[in-house]
């Protein structure tokens, strides 16, 4: 299974605008083409955080379409959102829910957010690709697109403008 990490950031490196929850700074473009990427994908990814934020996003999408999986160290805080095979919550380790979702003949994973969960994946080896859309922002503060220090050198795969002024970014992680 694949693990490609999606993302927005600003010029300098944040995947939010100061402590504003959400991706309000993103282009047209990159909310465009964001839409039609995920349909791509057989499972998204989502830390505790992000879904907190954009619950309702998450929630709207419609069951069967794709597998949208939240870790939380809380599941059980989330039952009444649950939804078997659509919308699960899961505290287990990346490379566990990794296995599982492999065993369970999943394919094409997409890694949402936030910087947490980036991390997570990160630290455990399990991001094969990143996919990052650059907007001609700068912001000096805000979520990082790693919440802890890494020390990580990507090979660039494609490069491609995204509207006038953002640029989408595809990377293999070696
Ligand atoms: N620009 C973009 O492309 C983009 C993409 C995604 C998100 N965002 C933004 O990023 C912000 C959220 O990022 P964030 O870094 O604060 O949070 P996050 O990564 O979305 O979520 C952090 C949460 O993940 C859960 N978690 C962390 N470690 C865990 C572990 N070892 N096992 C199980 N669960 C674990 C915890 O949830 P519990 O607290 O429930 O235990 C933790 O609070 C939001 O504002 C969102 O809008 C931006």
């Amino acid at each position: 299974m694949r693990i490609v990490l999606i993302a927005a950031q600003s010029l300098d490196g944040f995947i939010t605008k100061h402590a504003e929850p959400g991706t309000a700074f993103t282009s047209p473009e990159d909310k465009a083409y964001f839409r039609a990427v995920l349909a791509g994908f057989d499972v998204g990814l989502f830390g505790g955080e992000t879904y907190r934020v954009s619950r309702d996003v998450i929630r709207a999408q419609p069951p069967g379409h794709q597998l949208r999986l939240v870790m939380t160290r809380s599941p059980e805080r989330y039952a009444a959102d649950a939804i078997p095979g659509a919308l699960e919550f899961t505290d287990a380790a990346p490379a566990a829910l990794a296995a599982d979702l492999r065993a369970r003949g999943f394919q094409r994973c997409a890694l949402l957010g936030g910087s947490h969960v980036h991390s997570l994946f990160f630290e455990a080896g399990l991001v094969d690709e990143v996919w990052l859309t650059v907007e001609p922002v700068l912001f000096g503060g805000g979520t990082p697109l790693l919440a802890r220090r890494a020390d990580l050198r990507l090979e660039l795969q494609t490069s491609e403008k995204l509207g006038a002024h953002a640029l989408l970014l595809k990377y293999r992680v070696p």
